[in-house]
């Protein structure tokens, strides 16, 4: 797969899980430079020790994505420290429960909304908005690649993070309209992965059994996805073999979105 040589990567949310893998995958394949952006500066670090070690450069930037100033100096610092952007990675997302480990329907305070939106959504928008003078000049297959998922594309019980979801379907696609035919925007949809956003969800549940039944018994591949699985995808539609797919929302969900089932 081509990713271009010498391109630079912006990636949020990148200090574990599937960030995690998107920075390494994006350095094994001939990225110069990684930028890590996280609001976890220790873990950011490890990663970006990853990084070198798998042959990019590495910056680390301690960002809280829930602040808008906070946001539009990411961008700016890692333009600075990377002399561009080339891909632009809007990975960081929050659960309900990630503030507020009682959160329903009926329970969600305005406060767990509101930061579920700012990181997942408003963050994204923010980011983009601001790299998009940068992305324009890129040479280097320039794109903008967003974290849904399939809880933006069919009904989900946690409203704000199904809300956020399906909102950065739509924002991706208007992203995609701005910045044709200069910029790609696409966004990727997960199904369940082994990350430890998804091993807190399971060891936090009533039943843990029950809990990883549900997020894996529609996967018409029987497992978890590996966070390299995804990687691979979040790499070719950053690559120039993605050159004509823009305002697409990729699923890579074991097969989730295909059927209406549930394996036995
Ligand atoms: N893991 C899955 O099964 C799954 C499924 C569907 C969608 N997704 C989406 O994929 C993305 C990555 O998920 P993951 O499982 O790797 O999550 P994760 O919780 O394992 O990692 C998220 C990262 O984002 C960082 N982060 C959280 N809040 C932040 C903030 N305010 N500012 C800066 N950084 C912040 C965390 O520190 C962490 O490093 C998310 O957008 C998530 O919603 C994941």
């Amino acid at each position: 797969m081509n990713t271009p040589l010498d391109s630079s990567w912006l990636v949020t949310g990148a200090a574990q899980g599937l960030g995690r893998a998107i920075a390494l995958g994006a350095a094994r394949r001939g990225a110069a430079h990684v930028t890590v952006a996280d609001v976890d500066a220790a873990a950011a670090e490890q990663v970006a020790a990853e990084v070198v070690a798998a042959g990019a450069e590495a910056t680390v930037l301690v960002v809280d994505l829930r602040r808008p100033d906070e946001v539009r100096g990411m961008v700016d610092d890692a333009v600075d420290a990377m002399g561009g952007l080339d891909t632009l990675v809007n990975n960081a997302g929050i659960l309900d429960v990630t503030f507020q480990s009682d959160a329903t329907f009926d329970t969600l305070s305005e406060d767990s909304w509101d930061a579920v939106m700012a990181v997942n959504l408003k963050a994204v928008w923010l980011a983009t908005q601001r790299a998009a003078p940068i992305l324009r000049r890129s040479t280097r297959s320039p794109s903008v690649i967003n974290a849904a998922s399939v809880s933006g594309m069919t009904g989900y019980p946690s409203p704000a993070y199904a809300a956020s979801k399906g909102a950065v379907i739509q924002l991706t696609r208007s992203c995609a309209i701005s910045l044709a035919p200069d910029v790609r925007c696409n966004s990727f949809s997960p199904g369940s992965f082994d990350t430890p956003m998804a091993r807190h969800r399971i060891a936090t549940a009533a039943d843990p059994d029950a809990q990883l039944r549900q997020m894996t018994g529609n996967h018409l591949i029987p497992r978890a996805g590996d966070p390299d699985e995804l990687a691979n995808v979040v790499c070719f539609l950053a690559s120039s073999e993605a050159s004509f797919l823009t305002g697409a929302n990729v699923p890579v969900d074991g097969g989730t979105m295909a059927w209406r089932g549930t394996r036995a």
